[in-house]
C-alpha cells in the first residue's frame, strides 16, 4: 500500500493508494463518528465496511444527476435518518459521486467530514483530491460548489477491474495531462505507482494553492476546450474523452505560438 498525504496544516489528510486500500475505511474514519451515510450508484460493484452503524444512499448516474436536485434529495434522506454533525458521509464511486457527496457533507449541518473511497481512475487520480466538490447547473458545470477536504482518500486500485473500458478511457485522459506537469513517462509505471504519481502532483499543487488564485490552475490544463465540448455535446463525450481531445487542442495551440516543437505535441 503506497500512504500518501495532502498536507494542508490541521486538515491535512492521508491518501491510501493499493489493491484492497477500501478496507482501511474504519482506520481512517473521523475520531468519534457513531454513524456513517454511504453514498454511492447502483452500478457501482463496491461494497465497503465503514465498521460503524450506516446506511447506504444510492444516487443516479451521469452528470445530469450532480445537481442541486440530488444535494437536497441527499440532505434530505440523512435528516431523516437523524444523521448529525458528529457522523460522516462515505462517498464510494467516481468524481460524480465525490462532488456531489462532496458538496452535500461540505453544506449538510454547514459542513460535516467525508471520506472518498474512489473507484473510477479519474476519480483517483484528480476527482477525489483536493477538495473541490460541487455540481451542475442548466447554465454550466460545477457553478455551485466549495473547496471541502475531505478526511482521507482510498484509492483501490484492484476496483477498478470492472470498470467499463470507456471509463478506463477517461481516466487516461486525465491521466495524460500529469506528464505535462512534470508526471514524466507515466505509462511506463505499474498501476499502483501510476496513480500514486499522479496523487502526488495533485497533492502537491493543491497544498500550495488550495483555492485556485494562480498555481492551481495548471491542473486545468486542456480542460478549457473541455468544459465547452461537454457543455455544447450535451455531455455525449465524457468528461475524461474531452479533457484528452482538450489536452490535444491545448498542445496543438501551444506548438502554433510558437512554444512547444513537434516532438512534445506528438
Ligand atoms: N473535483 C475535482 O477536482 C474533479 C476533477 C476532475 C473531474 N471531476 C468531475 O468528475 C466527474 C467525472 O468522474 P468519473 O470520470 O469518475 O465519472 P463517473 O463518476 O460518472 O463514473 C463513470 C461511470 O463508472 C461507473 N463506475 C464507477 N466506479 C466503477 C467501478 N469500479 N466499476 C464499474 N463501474 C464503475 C459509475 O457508476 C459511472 O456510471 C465529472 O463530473 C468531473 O467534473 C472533478
Amino acid at each position: 500500500m503506497i500512504e500518501l498525504e495532502v498536507p494542508l496544516g490541521d486538515r491535512s489528510y492521508p491518501v491510501l493508494v493499493g489493491a484492497g486500500a477500501r478496507h482501511r475505511l474504519l482506520e481512517v474514519l473521523p475520531i468519534g463518528v457513531r454513524r456513517a451515510a454511504v453514498v454511492t450508484q447502483a452500478s457501482i460493484p463496491v461494497d465497503v465496511d465503514p465498521g460503524v452503524e450506516h446506511q447506504v444512499f444510492t444516487m443516479g448516474e451521469g452528470e445530469e444527476h450532480k445537481d442541486l436536485g440530488t444535494i437536497e434529495d441527499l440532505c434530505r434522506q440523512w435528516a431523516a435518518w437523524g444523521l448529525t454533525r458528529g457522523d460522516c458521509v462515505v462517498a464510494v464511486g467516481g468524481g460524480v459521486v465525490t462532488d456531489t457527496a462532496g458538496f452535500a457533507a461540505a453544506v449538510y449541518h454547514r459542513g460535516i467530514p467525508v471520506v472518498h473511497v474512489s473507484t473510477t481512475l479519474l476519480g483517483q487520480v484528480d476527482a477525489a483530491i483536493g477538495g473541490k466538490t460541487g455540481v451542475n447547473l442548466p447554465e454550466g458545470k460545477n457553478l455551485v460548489g466549495a473547496y471541502w477536504q475531505p478526511s482521507a482518500v482510498l484509492c483501490d486500485t484492484e476496483v477498478l477491474s470492472t470498470l467499463p473500458p470507456e471509463e478506463w478511457r477517461c481516466g487516461l485522459g486525465e491521466l495524460a495531462k500529469y506528464h505535462w506537469l512534470g508526471g514524466g513517462q507515466l505509462y511506463e509505471l505499474e498501476l499502483d505507482e501510476r496513480v500514486a504519481a499522479c496523487v502526488r502532483i495533485k497533492a502537491d499543487v493543491v497544498s500550495s494553492d488550495e483555492r485556485e488564485s494562480g498555481r492551481r490552475a495548471i491542473l486545468n490544463y486542456g480542460h478549457t476546450l473541455a468544459h465547452a465540448i461537454e457543455t455544447a455535446s450535451d455531455h455525449a463525450l465524457r468528461h475524461g474523452e474531452a479533457v484528452a481531445i482538450g489536452l490535444i487542442y491545448a498542445a496543438e495551440v501551444a506548438h502554433r505560438l510558437g512554444r512547444i516543437d513537434a516532438g512534445a505535441v506528438a
